[in-house]
C-alpha cells in the first residue's frame, strides 16, 4: 500500500536493528485517515469472504481493526491481555510469549463472543515472529470459528512470523512488508494487497 509504505518513510524511525517506531500514526498517535484507507484496502481484499467479525489483540491493533470492521460493517472483538492467569470457563484463552518484551502474557475473550458460525479476519498492527497472530489463531480454535484470513499493517518479513502463518495455511494480508533494515532506511518487499 503505497499511501503506507509513503508514511513510514516520511515518519518511521528505525530503532537498533530489528524495531521500527510509528509511533507518530498507528502505535501512540494516531492517523485516522490513514487508518481508515488501511481499513478499507483489508475490507476490499476480504469482500468475497463474508466475514462476520473483526478480531484483533489490544491496544495498537485497535485503531486498524476498527476501521477494518467499519468496512465490512460487522463488529470488532479484540482480545484482553490478561491482569491474572485465573482460568475461567467463560473465556477463551490462550499463552503469548513476546520475543520483543521477552515475557509470556495471557490473551483472552469471553466465550459469548465468537460463534462456531462466525467467519473471521483477524487484524494487527505488526508482525514479527508471530506469535501473537498465533495466539489469536488458538483462541478462534478454541472457538470453533473459521479464520477467513490475516490483515497486518506492518510486517518485519525478515522475521519468521509470516513463515509461520503459511505454514498452517493461513491467508495472510500485510500491506506493507519490510524486507531489511540497511543504514536506519527500511526497504520494502512487495505487499500482498496489490
Ligand atoms: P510477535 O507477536 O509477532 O511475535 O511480536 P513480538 O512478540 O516481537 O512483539 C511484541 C509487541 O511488539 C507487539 O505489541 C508487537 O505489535 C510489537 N512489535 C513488534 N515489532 C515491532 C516493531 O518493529 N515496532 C513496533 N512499534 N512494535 C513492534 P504488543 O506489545 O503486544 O501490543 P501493544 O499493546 O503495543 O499494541
Ligand atoms: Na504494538
Ligand atoms: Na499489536
Amino acid at each position: 500500500m503505497k499511501l503506507l509504505e509513503d508514511r513510514i518513510h516520511t515518519d518511521g524511525q528505525v530503532l537498533g536493528e530489528d524495531i521500527l517506531k510509528v509511533d507518530r500514526f498507528l502505535t501512540h498517535q494516531v492517523d485516522y485517515a490513514l487508518m481508515r484507507a488501511i481499513g478499507e484496502r483489508f475490507a476490499a481484499v476480504y469482500a468475497q469472504a463474508v466475514v462476520t467479525k473483526v478480531v484483533t489483540i489490544e491496544a495498537s491493533g485497535i485503531a486498524p481493526a476498527l476501521y477494518t470492521a467499519e468496512a465490512l460493517q460487522v463488529p470488532l472483538v479484540f482480545a484482553k491481555k490478561a491482569k491474572n492467569v485465573t482460568m475461567n470457563d467463560e473465556l477463551l484463552s490462550t499463552e503469548v510469549y513476546s520475543f520483543t518484551k521477552k515475557l509470556t502474557s495471557t490473551v483472552q475473550i469471553s466465550k459469548k463472543l465468537i460463534e462456531e458460525t462466525d467467519k473471521i479476519l483477524i487484524i494487527d498492527d505488526f508482525l514479527a515472529n508471530g506469535q501473537a497472530a498465533l495466539g489469536l489463531l488458538e483462541l478462534m480454535h478454541q472457538a470453533g470459528a473459521d479464520v477467513a484470513g490475516m490483515g497486518i499493517v506492518i510486517e518485519k518479513s525478515f522475521q519468521n512470523g509470516r513463515q509461520q502463518l503459511l505454514e498452517k495455511g493461513i491467508k495472510l494480508t500485510s500491506l506493507a512488508r519490510i524486507a531489511q533494515f540497511e543504514n536506519g532506511q527500511v526497504r520494502f518487499a512487495l505487499a500482498d494487497d496489490l
